[in-house]
């Protein structure tokens, strides 16, 4: 499900469920959650490679895991939405440098895990999405991070849910970087750990916490709107109706006929 490799000065963490194009689980939420606030208080890590196994990075969040969580109680929902929120502020927070490596799809949560990310390079065939309206739902807990990377942009992407490929996410901001292949892919993020490991460990935790203190200072209070509205929009009818199309293979009712 999470693998998490640690090779002086740079830990690898491999999101490892590519039979469903890595979507994230509760469970899975909980592992990545840990996995980063570990390796925040590991001396030896200069930098993390947040990567993944198999055809895609991350699908986001499962599907078959947000339609079960309607039959949560409100409070056991927005306690799960709030675990959701706790694992992207794990990764954003985190004082240790992290660069998300994209290739496939990085799709809903899949590509706010993108934004989540100090530095993303992502392979020319990587396609990305907020497709959460497609499902009846919404790009909630993701779109602090999401509007901090690409500003009001995010609007027209948040609306049509339309997937656009890396020179589209190249132009947005939403990655920093794009290369032909995986060799080309590699290149790139050693040379950035290559700059990251001469630059002071304390002084980059504390560049880190002080664009959050600064930037970002909403954070927190916009992250519980969106924990409150991702709640509401999953046990909603178009929310369920929506999950279960995609997971049936059929269309919406929304679609036009
Ligand atoms: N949650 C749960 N299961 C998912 C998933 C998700 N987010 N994304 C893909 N899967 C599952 C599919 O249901 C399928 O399961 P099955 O083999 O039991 O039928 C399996 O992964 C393979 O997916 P498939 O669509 O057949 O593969 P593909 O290569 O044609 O397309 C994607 C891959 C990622 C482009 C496509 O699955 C997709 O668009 N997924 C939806 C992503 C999305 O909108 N995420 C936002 C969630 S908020």
């Amino acid at each position: 499900m999470l693998r998490v490799e640690v090779q002086k000065p740079v830990a690898r963490v491999i999101l490892d469920r590519p039979g469903v194009h890595n979507a994230f689980d509760d469970e899975l939420i909980v592992f990545l959650k840990d996995a980063f606030r570990e390796l925040c208080t590991h001396p030896d890590v200069r930098a993390i490679i947040l990567r993944a196994n198999g055809k895609s990075f991350c699908a986001g969040a499962d599907l078959n895991w947000m339609k079960r969580v309607a039959e949560y109680s409100r409070e056991q929902n927005l306690e799960d939405a709030r675990s959701m929120a706790r694992m992207f502020l794990a990764i954003a927070r985190c004082p240790k440098p992290v660069i998300a490596r994209v290739h496939g799809a990085a799709l809903g949560g899949g590509a706010g895990l993108v934004a989540a990310c100090d530095i993303a390079v992502a392979m020319e065939s990587a396609q990305f999405g907020f497709t959460e309206v497609k499902l009846g739902i919404i790009p909630a807990v993701i779109s602090p991070f999401v509007i901090a990377r690409i500003g009001s942009r995010a609007r027209e992407y948040f609306l049509t849910g339309e997937r656009f490929p890396a020179s589209v996410a190249l132009q947005l901001g939403l990655v920093q970087h794009v290369a032909a292949d995986e060799a080309a892919l590699d290149a790139l993020i050693e040379t950035k750990i290559a700059q990251l490991v001469t630059s002071s460990p304390s002084a980059v935790a504390a560049a880190k916490e002080l664009f959050f203190a600064t930037a970002e200072k909403n954070l927190e209070s916009s992250l519980e709107i969106a924990v409150d509205a991702i709640a509401r929009a999953r046990a909603s009818e178009d929310g369920q109706a929506g999950m279960k199309a995609f997971l049936l293979r059929e269309k919406p009712p929304w679609i036009p006929q």
